[in-house]
């Protein structure tokens, strides 16, 4: 098939290169130049895992092409999915302004049929929205066209998303006309081993469905952070909490870990989005608010235990802090606890050593060169005249220190640690003292 993908973000460039990957073609479409520069030249502009392999090879096939122009990308795909940002307004909605401006131009210069894939998490409604618009361009130009507005939300995690596309859960298409839904079937056919995983509902629900789902994980996320906390205060072990609760199978194990807050570009503003629909449409979802304060207030945790631990007054003191990303095996530090944790500790006139596998050379460009954070290049460098370790991320490697290494190099043999990542016990056998979240 030919497919255009309207952006080049996260999104676009996944989607955009995977469906390259089964044999279609794709041009994909960004109207910023240096990014369509960067992707014609080789590289690619985000980190994740296999993608600029996947994308050198299937543009060395000739299935996948950049463009700026937006004639070229109208007139290639009979299918066009949008996956542009929907950055959050000030009130916390979701701002449509790139969605509908990509709805626009396809209108103003589509010739034929057009299947139009909303695949940016957009509120319910959206789709409307977007016919309305084409048909509106189309009635500017006088002429009449038939084209489908589709739903197709992505459930892509950063750090995996090349395998959630290509072996998705389960895809769902929003759609209520039977030649837009054989062409979605025939499109995602390939990605499935079995056909029950494709989930045809009409366009509403699938806008839905996304905001759905990230709600409830996040939900249970805020919920078992607010328990731990609660464990910690009765001195109850919420690890042992949380394999005695995940293995009813009703409850499951995933997303179940406690930490020092969620982040990432989709969590956060989702949940808040959808605080806003619910508001708007004067169905609250109280749930959500409580999930979104606890969070809030759980990216502060490492910041409470330190001033419980050393006062409020922390001039003179030093930090070495492990992870930035909001999560392992992505750069992004959108909406990341790191960013709390370095900012309270530097309102506490304290400075901070950071080490990140990936994610430093993004902070550089959020913190400029604040001479409160430097960087090291090793987890083990970075704990030199440090007088804590702050973990805030959970990468792997992590996970097995060498904790008399770390005792020696520190000034203070304390490690505060966000995710959980060790047995209390075992830590403190070697002589450190060791706040984590909800352990006895
Ligand atoms: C999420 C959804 O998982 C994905 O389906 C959707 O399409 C986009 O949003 P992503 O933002 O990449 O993906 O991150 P995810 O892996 O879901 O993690 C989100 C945050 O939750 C991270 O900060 C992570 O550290 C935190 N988390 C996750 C927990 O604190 N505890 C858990 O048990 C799981």
């Amino acid at each position: 098939m030919k497919i255009t993908v309207i952006g080049t973000g996260y999104v676009g460039l996944v989607s955009g290169t995977c469906l390259a990957e089964m044999g279609n073609e794709v041009l994909c479409l960004d109207l910023d130049a240096a990014k369509i520069d960067t992707l014609n030249q080789g590289g690619i502009p985000i980190h994740e895992p296999g993608l600029l392999e996947m994308v050198r090879r299937n543009v060395a096939a000739g299935r996948l092409s950049f463009t700026t122009s937006i004639e070229d990308s109208v007139a290639f795909g009979q299918l066009q999915f949008i996956a542009v940002g929907t950055p959050p307004d000030e009130d916390g909605s979701a701002d449509l302004k790139y969605v509908l401006a990509a709805a626009r131009n396809i209108g103003r210069h589509m010739t034929d049929y057009k299947v139009v894939i909303d695949k940016s998490t957009v509120p319910v409604g959206t789709a409307d929205k977007v016919r309305a618009v084409i048909l509106e361009e189309l009635a500017a130009r006088g002429v009449e066209l038939p084209y489908s507005v589709v739903s197709n939300p992505e459930f892509l995690k950063e750090g995996a998303a090349v395998d959630d596309f290509l072996r998705p859960d389960r895809v769902v298409i929003g759609a209520e006309d039977e030649r837009a839904i054989r062409l979605m079937r025939e499109l995602y056919a390939p990605f499935i081993r079995n056909h029950d995983r494709v989930i045809v509902m009409d366009v509403r629900s699938a806008e839905l469905t996304k905001y759905a789902a990230n709600a409830m994980l996040a939900t249970r996320i805020s919920f078992m952070n607010e328990l731990a906390n609660l464990a910690d205060k009765l001195g109850a072990d919420i690890e042992q909490i949380r394999v005695g609760i995940g293995s009813d199978p009703r409850i499951g194990f995933h997303f179940l870990y406690p930490g020092c807050g969620y982040g990432g570009s989709c969590f956060p503003k989702d949940v808040q989005a959808l605080i806003r629909t619910a508001e708007e449409n004067s169905s609250p979802v109280r749930v959500l608010n409580a999930v979104e304060q606890a969070n809030d207030e759980q990216k502060h945790l490492l910041l409470h235990k330190i001033r419980a631990r050393y006062g409020d007054d922390l001039r003179g003191m030093h930090f070495a802090l492990w992870g930035l990303a909001f999560k392992p095996n992505t750069d992004d530090m959108r909406a990341a606890s790191s960013r709390v944790v370095i900012e309270g500790l530097w309102q506490m006139g304290a400075t901070v050593t950071a080490y990140d596998p990936v994610a430093m050379t993004e902070s550089r460009r959020i913190f400029g060169d604040d001479p409160r954070l430097r960087y090291a290049t090793a987890p083990i460098a970075a704990l030199a005249e440090a007088d804590a370790l702050v973990i805030v991320t959970e990468w792997k490697e992590f996970r097995v220190p060498n904790f008399e290494q770390i005792k020696a190099a520190l000034r203070q043999p304390v490690i505060f640690d966000g995710r959980n990542l060790y047995t209390p016990s075992q830590v403190r056998e070697h002589g450190l003292e060791y706040f984590a979240i909800g352990r006895r």
